[in-house]
């Protein structure tokens, strides 16, 4: 079987200048801005729009006489439409510098927004990976969920309606340049949202941890995003790990819990350091086509997939299976490194039934004859793919979405 450890010892983060993290962080915004420029345009949606929230930070702004445009008709998914309104709308308008205020399609927005503003055209000229010519407006992200990483990606994820797909703009060049992250923000967060961003973020630490290695070439580190599990997200997934596996379940319980909803958003951060530059993979990958199918949330969706996936990777990374152990409190040095491998993926479980994200792909509403579609749709996937520690072909992908379908976690490949 192919090697899967970092024998080079690579390590690659993409990170935003300044990373402002803490409980009432965001009075800082207003000094932040006005150290990039002197207009601003705010990317927001209906709801966030008419929060006192949205209100002390318009005011704050201008109180130090930076001109505030504000844009709050960010849809969810951020249908490419949405994106050619703010270029029509803003266009004419001298703007600075880019505020993505909300969830990850109002950060998403205003990467996308930051980049349009710039140079103009149509957001799909830029889809892919490396084809924005140049450095975006600066971009300052406010997330208000915990989960997707989009404050400090350098991705932003489009649908495009005539393509029936979301697809992706990944460039260094719309990395955010600074990322407020409080955690107060997320106290308002509904229930069912707070539970898909967190199974997100918790996906997004175990596909970095347990990613290939992929010791890229230079001409691979050139275009390429996505090196794969290195030195340095890794110890981001330690981080975010451990915080998950503390506080994971509490944000669904006690949603009022300040100090769960901040180790959460930490862990959320944490995965966008790690996904930004290792990559997600199978679980991403397989998600993409039953979203599109299920119109179901992306974080249930992935965190339905994680529990088979991770079953399926197993035998290609057991040595990172049985440091996930470690990171999420399980790990017994009685116990081989095999079953401690299964005891950390039993853990990442039972986290995932602890904030009620959906046990199988039927609780989704996926129909048993869509995986052979779903199997081959996610195989186009490659940038993900090429992530899996294990590689994957139609047979495997379909066997997972069988196993996943019908809840099978007795599955254990190597068993
Ligand atoms: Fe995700």
């Amino acid at each position: 079987m192919e090697t899967v450890n970092n024998i080079s010892g690579l390590g690659l983060l993409r990170q935003p200048s300044t990373v402002l993290f803490g409980t009432g962080r965001r009075h800082q915004i207003p000094q932040l801005v006005s150290d990039l420029g002197s207009s601003v345009l705010v990317c927001t949606d209906e709801r966030m729009a008419g929060t006192p929230e949205c209100s002390q930070l318009v005011a704050g702004l201008k109180a130090r006489g930076v001109e505030v445009a504000i844009f709050s008709e960010t849809q969810p998914d951020l249908p490419r439409e949405n994106i050619m309104q703010v270029l029509a709308a803003f266009s004419s308008e001298e703007i600075e510098v880019v505020i993505g205020l909300g969830g990850g399609s109002c950060l998403d927005m205003a990467k996308t927004a930051a980049l349009m503003l710039r140079y103009g055209g149509d957001v799909r000229d830029y889809y892919g990976e490396n084809q924005v010519p140049g450095p975006a407006l600066p971009i300052l992200t406010v997330p208000t969920t915990a989960g997707t990483g989009a404050e400090i990606s350098n991705f932003a994820v489009v649908f495009d309606a005539e393509r029936g797909m979301k697809v992706g703009v990944g460039s260094a060049h719309i990395l955010p340049r600074v990322a407020v992250i409080d955690p107060e923000l997320t106290l308002s967060c509904p229930p069912g949202l707070t539970a898909a961003t967190a199974s997100d973020a918790l996906s997004h630490l175990v596909e970095s941890f347990t990613d290939r290695a992929k010791n890229p070439s230079s001409e691979e580190l050139e275009h390429h995003l996505y090196v794969g599990k290195n030195v340095l997200t890794d110890v981001y997934c330690r981080e975010g790990l451990r915080l998950m596996a503390q506080s994971m379940g509490a944000v669904a319980t006690e949603p009022s819990n300040l100090q769960a909803r901040s180790d959460v958003m930490f862990a959320a951060y944490c995965g966008g350091m790690a996904l930004n530059t290792a990559g997600t993979a199978a679980c991403h990958a397989l998600q993409a086509p039953i979203g599109n199918l299920t119109h179901t949330a992306h974080g249930f969706g992935v965190g339905a997939l994680l529990h088979y996936v991770m079953r399926f990777n197993l035998p290609a990374h057991i040595e990172a299976f049985a440091e996930l152990s470690r990171a999420v409190g399980v790990f017994n040095p009685d116990l081989s490194e095999l079953d401690n491998a299964k005891a950390g993926i039993i853990r990442v479980d039972e986290l995932l039934d602890a904030v009620g994200c959906p046990a199988d792909l039927a609780a989704l509403g996926l129909e048993q004859s869509d995986i052979p579609q779903v199997a081959s749709q996610a195989l186009l996937a490659t940038r993900l793919t090429a992530n899996n520690p294990r590689a994957l072909n139609q047979e495997f992908a379909e066997e997972i979405l069988r196993r996943a379908h019908s809840g099978d976690r007795s599955w254990w490949p190597m068993a």
